[in-house]
């Protein structure tokens, strides 16, 4: 990974705190493949249980799309203090969440209403103030022959990963980067398979449309040539790492919608999470998986709302902050910085509270305000 602080990383260093979008063909499936759930992310549901894409085409007839407003998606990140948007274009199931000319498996073609859902959570993102940013899976592919991973529908011995690169892979990304405004970030995923120069081209290839577009670390299999790293899902490090790091989470146990999942964290253990990774000086990329008719689950409101709350009220705490100067963490919360001032997040009420190591004397210490409470 790239250490140096770029320009183009100004926002995102900022930001913290964004939201991750997985929605696809997979929200319709709900979790089921023949009456039964099937045990797992629901967005890997295909592979699993190796859905001929014959039949997972399907699932498209009920991603009604009836209730999707993009503007309650842009203010809901919003109040919960987020200030960017990933939103998976493409998924592993191949499925376009846009208008693609290029492959006509894709939402505006094959639902109903016709909609591009892409474009209007960018337009509606963009309005409220907010970065938008695309997910990308750029190795797997389970509708395309030549992209890796269908091995039911296609022969492993065929394949010609170059293909696919060359082809829907570079050709979506072309539409996306060139169609949808500016975008802020591709959100690579899974590049397993890929050769480091494979991976390299096609950062090379998203920065030629769009210079400040960022890539993510999972461009590549190390993490070495993406503008930052992302750590693995739900992956929290036991110390700070060097470079630029995010995590990227879930509310529930799933990314895609999955109506049984009800093991739901709660706003003040997500509060602590983003505690923990901003005295680390990482970002914190939170998912919601909309429901197949485009609503957001209700307890993913409530949720990023609470937490939303307390961000508003500590936000000083939260944007532009720096990882802790300290190499161990106290028992009694986390630390931030930025520039001369440290900020203290107190994970229970104390009377004295001594940090040592101090070489400088305090000017002042207070409160940023007592509603800043958990
Ligand atoms: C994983 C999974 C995927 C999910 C992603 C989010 O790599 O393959 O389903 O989109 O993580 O970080």
């Amino acid at each position: 990974m790239e250490d140096s602080m770029k320009d183009s990383m100004k926002w995102w260093l900022d930001s913290r705190f964004g939201m991750f979008i997985h929605f696809g063909i997979f929200a319709a499936s709900e979790g089921k493949w023949k009456g039964q759930e099937s045990p797992g992310l629901v967005e890997w549901m295909q592979c699993r249980e190796q859905i001929p894409v014959a039949q997972y085409r399907k699932f498209a007839e009920k991603l009604t799309l009836e209730n999707f407003r993009a503007e309650e998606y842009a203010s809901l990140a919003k109040a919960a203090g987020m200030k960017y948007v990933v939103f998976t274009a493409k998924h592993h199931d191949g499925f376009a969440m846009y208008d693609s000319k290029c492959s006509d498996y894709n939402v505006v073609k094959m639902c109903l209403p016709h909609r591009d859902v892409a474009r209007e959570l960018a337009d509606a993102v963009r309005k409220a103030g907010l970065k938008m940013c695309f997910y990308y899976s750029q190795a797997l592919d389970w509708e395309d022959p030549d992209a890796f991973g269908n091995t039911w529908d296609f022969q492993e011995e065929q394949k010609v990963y170059r293909r696919f690169l060359d082809g829907k892979c570079k050709t979506q990304l072309k539409e996306l980067l060139t169609e949808y405004g500016e975008i802020s970030l591709i959100w690579f995923d899974m590049p397993k398979g890929m050769t480091v120069d494979e991976s390299l081209e096609l950062k090379a290839y998203v920065k030629q449309f769009q210079p400040d577009c960022l890539v993510s670390g999972r461009v590549n299999m190390n993490q070495t040539i993406g503008d930052y790293g992302s750590m693995g899902d739900n992956e929290f490090p036991s110390g700070k790492l060097p470079g630029h790091w995010e995590t990227p989470a879930t509310l529930n146990n799933t990314w895609g919608y999955r109506p049984s999942d009800h093991n739901w964290k709660t706003p003040e253990e997500l509060l602590r999470l983003l505690i923990e990774l901003l005295s680390k000086g990482m970002n914190y990329l939170l998912n919601i998986g909309p429901m197949p008719d485009g609503r957001i689950p209700q307890e993913s409101v409530e949720i990023l709302t609470e937490m939303g709350r307390w961000i508003a009220v500590n936000k000083e705490a939260v944007y532009g902050t720096q990882a802790t100067p300290y190499e161990f963490d106290y028992p009694w919360g986390r630390i931030s910085r930025k520039e001369n001032v440290l900020y203290l997040y107190l994970f229970e009420h104390m009377e004295k509270l001594e940090l040592p190591g101090l070489e400088n004397r305090v000017k002042s210490a207070s409160l940023l305000t007592e509603a800043g409470r958990i």
